[in-house]
């Protein structure tokens, strides 16, 4: 019988790119998705579109339902959907900082506690959670990402522990900069009127980051997912991305002020 992947996030980018690299496998996929009307056209023999806004539980119990229901098992649950905020967290809204939190951690919980469930009652399961570079390392002005993708690992680091003896295996996914709607269309940009004291502190870092980046496709992020679901082993974090390795690793191997000197000094601050 084919494997089943359930994934939040479908729409675009690793979520997409994601879809189609399991469904290239043999796997049966919900792709689920805030707007599924927008892409009908995903559905496919082995692949279900279905309504998921992750902020909203019942939609997310709405949703694993209908996959159960399509599919009669899942085995694998991607926890992809996500975005980032930008800019001088003094000016972010309580709605802004609400949102941030709400997309990237308590959605990515609420959907996972919504599939326990049946992993648990099947002895197996395996839930992967993206995070990114910026859950293991922080640059200015993204704090409130940086907050969130901090506290997906904390979750999943201890979530890891807690699941082994049931046989769910947790892994955490690492990307560095993809090339996806992240930056664009999904990036919320927190600025606030008359504050203009970060101005030219934004400015020099926008040009030191986009100096330094080089994105990888979003395919090569889904292979590490796909390797990371499947390759059987208890290892818990995967990187995705030579930017991404270059930084964990560098950081991993000098002292804490070295590297904080080190990225200081990048970004010209
Ligand atoms: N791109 C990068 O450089 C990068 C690096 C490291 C980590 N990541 C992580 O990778 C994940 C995917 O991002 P991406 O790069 O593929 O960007 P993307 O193309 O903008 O995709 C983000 C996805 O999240 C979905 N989403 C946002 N809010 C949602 C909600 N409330 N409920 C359900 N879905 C929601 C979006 O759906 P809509 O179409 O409805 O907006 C979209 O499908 C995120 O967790 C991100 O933090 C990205």
């Amino acid at each position: 019988m084919a494997h089943t992947l359930f994934i939040t996030g479908a729409s675009s980018g690793i979520g997409l790119a994601t879809v189609h690299y399991f469904r290239d496998q043999g796997w049966n996929v919900a792709a689920t998705m805030r707007n599924p009307g927008e892409h009908a056209d995903l559905a496919a023999e082995r692949v279900r579109v279905i309504k998921l806004d992750v902020t909203d539980a019942d939609s997310v119990a709405v949703a694993v339902g209908a996959a159960l229901d399509a599919f009669g098992e899942i085995d694998v649950l991607v926890n992809n959907a996500g975005y980032g905020a930008f800019g001088p967290f003094e000016a972010a809204s309580n709605q802004q900082i609400e949102r941030q939190y709400a997309t990237n951690v308590t959605g990515l919980m609420y959907v996972t506690r919504e599939i326990l469930p049946h992993f648990r009652e099947r002895g197996s399961g395996v839930i992967v959670n993206i995070s990114s570079v910026g859950g293991r390392a922080t640059f200015p002005f993204y704090s409130l990402y940086h907050g969130t993708k901090w506290a997906v690992e904390g979750f999943s680091e201890s979530l890891y522990f807690e699941l082994a003896p049931l046989g769910i295996r947790v892994k955490i996914v690492e990307p560095g900069a993809i090339q996806t709607d992240f930056a664009g269309r999904s990036l919320d940009v927190l600025k606030k009127d008359g504050l203009d004291a970060y101005d030219d502190l934004v400015r020099r870092f926008r040009e030191s980051w986009a100096a330094g980046r080089r994105a990888s496709p979003p395919e090569l992020v889904a292979e590490v997912i796909y390797q990371a679901a499947t390759d059987g082993t208890d290892q818990l974090r995967y990187i995705a991305g030579e930017d991404a390795k270059m930084v964990i690793e560098t950081r991993a191997k000098i002292s804490q002020e070295e590297y904080y000197a080190m990225i200081r000094k990048r970004l010209g601050l």
